[in-house]
C-alpha cells in the first residue's frame, strides 16, 4: 500500500470547514464537493494518455487525450458525497456502486448492494471518506481484487490510523487522505473527525 497524505493549504481549509459542527448540510455538501475536485486532481495524477491530433482554429496540432478511463466507486451513502468532482473530471469512466453500513454494536461492515462493472484489469477509484477501522474499506477492497482489478485508488477525506494499518496489507493500493486523525473512539468514530459524514451530508442529527 502507498499512502498520500494530500498536502494542499486548500484542501486542509475545507476539511476544517467540514468539521465544524455547525456546518449545516447544504454548507457541509458544497465544502465536501469543492475538497472532491482537489482529491480528484490528486486520484488522476497517474492516467494514462496516448497522443492525439488537434484542429486549433489556426492549426493542426498534438494533444494527448485519457486511454483506459479508472472506474469510479462510490461507497453508498457518503461516497456519494465526493462522487460529482471525479465524474466530471472523468466523464468517460463508468460509476459503479457498492452499499454497505457499518454494524453499530461490532463496528464489522454489513453488504447491502453492489453493481459493478467489469473490472478485470482496471484501474478502480473507490470513494469512502471516512476510513475509520478499515473494515468497510478492505471488504470492497478485497471484493475488488477478487474480480482482479489492477489497482485501486482509495480517495478518503480524514483518516485514522487504525483504517490505514488495516489496509497497509494490500499491494497495489494508494489511500489518499488529507488529514491522518488521532485515533478511532470506542464507537469507532474518527476523533477529531467531523461526525458521520452520511448523516451531515443528508441531514440526520450528528
Ligand atoms: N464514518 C463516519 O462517517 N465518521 C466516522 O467518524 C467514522 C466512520
Amino acid at each position: 500500500m502507498e499512502m498520500i497524505e494530500f498536502e494542499h493549504p486548500v484542501a486542509r481549509d475545507f476539511v476544517t470547514r467540514l468539521r465544524r459542527k455547525d456546518a449545516p448540510p447544504v454548507r457541509f455538501r458544497a465544502y465536501a464537493n469543492r475538497l472532491a475536485y482537489l482529491l480528484a486532481v490528486e486520484a488522476t495524477r497517474d492516467l494514462r494518455t496516448i497522443p492525439a491530433q488537434v484542429e486549433t482554429p489556426l492549426e493542426t496540432t498534438l494533444g494527448e487525450v485519457l486511454i483506459d478511463p479508472p472506474v469510479i466507486v462510490p461507497v453508498l451513502r457518503a461516497g456519494l458525497g465526493i462522487l460529482e468532482p471525479f465524474q466530471d473530471l472523468l466523464p468517460d469512466s463508468p460509476v459503479a456502486f457498492i452499499g454497505m453500513s457499518r454494524n453499530e454494536t461490532t463496528a464489522e461492515p454489513v453488504w447491502h448492494y453492489s453493481s459493478i462493472p467489469n473490472v478485470a484489469g482496471k484501474k478502480v477509484i473507490v470513494l469512502d471518506p471516512m476510513l475509520a477501522t478499515g473494515g468497510t474499506a478492505s471488504v470492497v477492497i478485497e471484493y475488488l481484487f477478487d474480480k482482479n482489478a489492477a489497482e485501486v485508488i482509495l480517495v478518503s477525506v480524514v483518516a485514522a490510523p487504525e483504517g490505514i494499518a488495516k489496509l497497509s496489507v494490500f499491494e497495489n493500493l494508494t489511500v489518499i487522505t488529507v488529514c491522518v486523525d488521532r485515533e478511532l473512539d470506542s464507537n469507532w468514530f474518527i476523533r477529531p473527525g467531523l461526525g458521520d459524514f452520511g448523516d451531515r451530508l443528508y441531514s440526520k442529527g450528528i
